[in-house]
């Protein structure tokens, strides 16, 4: 019997040992036993980062949908598998059992294949926290179909950059969506992009606030007369170990997002094991992720993770705010959640409430609370503690990336002693290794250095998709033979990891992972702007905030700055979308730069930190008199 479901934490310890000493053993009986194949593997794992090159399982054939659906309706058909929360506290919740489920599913599957979409398409998803969009994630699975989920908060410039990008033949989307107590025009914004996508054949439209829309002739239909007259049954598509089963966009440190490509059998193995065990998952038990499926903890952690175990996971449309600040609250006691998975920003927004809203609902199911998406600070740790959990649900603060596909440091609740802002231990198979600015790793403990991993681990993603040399460059050039995470962390004296923050350009700001060159190549457009830089300040709830130094063309000129700020904010929006929003905008007439050119981020960062004391030797700039103009005009 393989270790699937570790108790304590000597079992923790033995079974990590053995994931490191004998790596494909222990996958290949994890495999073996928690999952359906169609065929078998002939190797577990093939192996080079110098290419880099990786490959779980080769030879092996599956569908992972038989693994998150069909295999369970012998013991489950009738058991939830998803609970939709509407944003509307008044409309009824959907319990969708994995019967229903797999039928949906296959009508789904069948209505993309009339569309003509076959094994090895991609098919963009742009759809709110509707059913309906963990459906069509499944439904592309289903028939070998590779999804590309792009959250239905970004702008049409994104959403067509990454339609383009990995030609997309048809986009899943919804007349509209409901946010808090706003709408949102979400076919508007297809219709917009689309304008630039000539590759794209066909848009299927859920019908979701009953909005006023423009259909295309031929080219959009509606989803529900072609759902009620399809199939509830459906061959599922016999898939190769290594074949991509999605592209999820992620930000980097150039102006083009990555697509990264996530294969089959080693993400399904990977995130239905942790799910598992970082969750300590019970089969009566409901589990809630308040993540959007847009990115990836939607992905690994509301679809994937949970169906693979036959647990019934909550889909939430709703936010945290609305109708008040007690709607998270409300839903967990309404629904009896037992495991409970946010992100710091969202804590940190309902700490500042005050208690008086978590002390109006009854808590007492909540066995495991999660953090994720950014170091949580210790006062946000302890909120959470104290009252959501009230100290009695310990809290497991995963770190992971897209790239990751699943948790890769954390605590393994009631098993591994929790530690605030601390993400403990690296997880069954992990090795984290910390390095020096040299390219050294730093041994034993109590060392703080760079984030990499030395040996693969199942939902690693293979590729960023049309770019190969880009994906070795971003994580497999910085230190020989590693997989560099971007992270900064630091191992205390028992081995306990703790993630500093980001050490390149990109910046998380409330959980959202955002790239300092697409926002600045965003600035950049508006007629007035000659230059720009951007960089992260500490923002109370969101983490961090946006602060941008922006040189006018000419600026003598008299136009009005607030105008200026509020058009810059305005482009940001429509290229990226809100969330990238600069929160402080300071003209000025130079950005610090070295001899080559290069703009001394780290003086710009300090500068918006306050933190006037140590900017260090400036004398080597190409231009040191703008670092006083610009401390001088620094905005509070
Ligand atoms: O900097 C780390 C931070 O989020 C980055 C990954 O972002 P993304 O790909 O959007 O995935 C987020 C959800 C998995 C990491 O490189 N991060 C994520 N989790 C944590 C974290 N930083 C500190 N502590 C965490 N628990």
């Amino acid at each position: 019997m393989s270790n699937y479901h570790i108790k304590h934490l000597e079992e923790y310890y033995q079974v990590y040992r053995k994931s490191i000493r004998e790596p494909e053993n222990f996958w290949e009986e994890i495999a073996e036993e928690h999952f359906i194949w169609r065929k078998k593997w002939d190797k577990v794992l093939e192996w080079d980062f110098s290419k880099p090159e990786i490959k779980w399982f080769q030879g092996a054939q599956l569908n992972i949908t038989e693994n998150c659906l069909d295999r369970h309706l012998a013991t489950r058909a009738n058991k939830t598998a998803i609970i939709f929360e509407p944003n509307n506290p008044d409309e009824p919740a959907e319990h969708i059992s994995y019967l229903q489920l797999y039928q949906r599913v296959n009508q789904f599957a069948n209505v993309l294949k009339s569309k003509g979409i076959k094994k090895g398409d991609r098919v963009c998803i742009y759809v709110p926290m509707i059913p309906e969009l963990a459906i069509a994630t499944l439904a592309c699975a289903r028939i070998g179909a590779v999804h590309s989920v792009v959250f239905a908060g970004f702008s049409s410039t994104a959403l067509a950059t990454r339609i383009n990008d990995c030609d997309c033949k048809l986009v899943v989307t919804a007349d509209g969506s409901y946010r808090g107590a706003k709408t949102i025009d979400l076919k508007g914004i297809v219709d917009e992009a689309l304008d630039s996508c000539p590759g794209v054949e066909s848009v299927l439209v859920v019908k979701r606030i009953d909005s006023e829309i423009t259909m295309k002739e031929g080219r959009d239909f509606w989803l529900q007369p072609l759902l009620d007259n399809a199939s509830t049954e459906g061959e599922a598509e016999v898939m190769d170990a290594e074949d991509p089963l999605f592209i999820l966009y992620t930000s980097g440190s150039t102006g083009q997002p990555k697509g990264m490509v996530h294969t089959t059998a080693g993400y399904m193995v990977y995130t239905a094991y942790t799910f598992k065990n970082v969750f300590q998952y019970r089969e009566k038990d409901v589990y809630w992720c308040t993540a959007d499926i847009g990115w990836i903890t939607g992905h690994s952690y509301i679809v994937y993770g949970p169906l693979a175990n036959g647990a019934t996971t909550i889909l939430f449309e709703g936010v945290p705010s609305y109708p008040d600040f007690g709607r998270f609250w409300e839903v967990i006691e309404k629904h009896k959640v037992n495991q409970f998975y946010t992100a710091p920003t969202a804590i940190r927004a309902l700490a500042k409430q005050g208690p008086e809203l978590v002390e109006k609902y009854d808590l007492s199911s909540l066995k495991v609370l999660g953090s994720v998406g950014e170091p949580i600070n210790e006062e946000a740790w302890h909120w959470y503690n104290d009252n959501v959990g009230k100290r009695k649900s310990p809290i497991v603060d995963t770190w992971w990336q897209t790239e990751t596909g699943g948790i890769m440091i954390t605590p393994i609740p009631y098993v591994t002693p929790t530690r605030p802002t601390y993400a403990t231990l690296p997880f069954i198979g992990i090795q984290p290794a910390l390095m020096d600015a040299t390219g050294t790793e730093l041994k034993g403990n109590q060392v703080e250095g760079r984030l990499c991993i030395k040996f693969p681990w199942p939902s690693m993603a293979r590729t960023i998709w049309g770019n190969h040399q880009r994906y070795k460059e971003t994580y497999f050039s910085a230190y020989d033979g590693m997989y560099f995470t971007g992270d900064g962390a630091l191992r205390d004296e028992v081995g306990y990891y703790r993630i500093t923050g980001r050490v390149d350009d990109v910046i998380i700001v409330s959980g959202h992972n955002l790239g300092t060159a697409p926002i600045e190549d965003a600035i950049n457009e508006h007629p007035a702007v000659a230059e720009s830089a951007i960089v992260g300040f500490p923002h109370d709830v969101k983490g961090n905030a946006l602060y941008g130094y922006v040189i006018l063309k000419d600026f003598g000129e008299t136009r009005d700055q607030d105008n200026l700020r509020k058009e810059i904010n305005q482009i940001i929006s429509e290229h990226i979308g809100p969330i990238a929003k600069l929160d402080k905008i300071q003209f000025t007439t130079g950005l610090p730069k070295t001899r080559s050119g290069k703009i001394m981020r780290r003086i710009l960062r300090k500068i918006a930190h306050n933190d006037l004391s140590t900017l260090g030797d400036i004398s080597t700039l190409l231009n040191p008199e703008v670092v006083e103009d610009i401390t001088k005009n620094r905005l509070e």
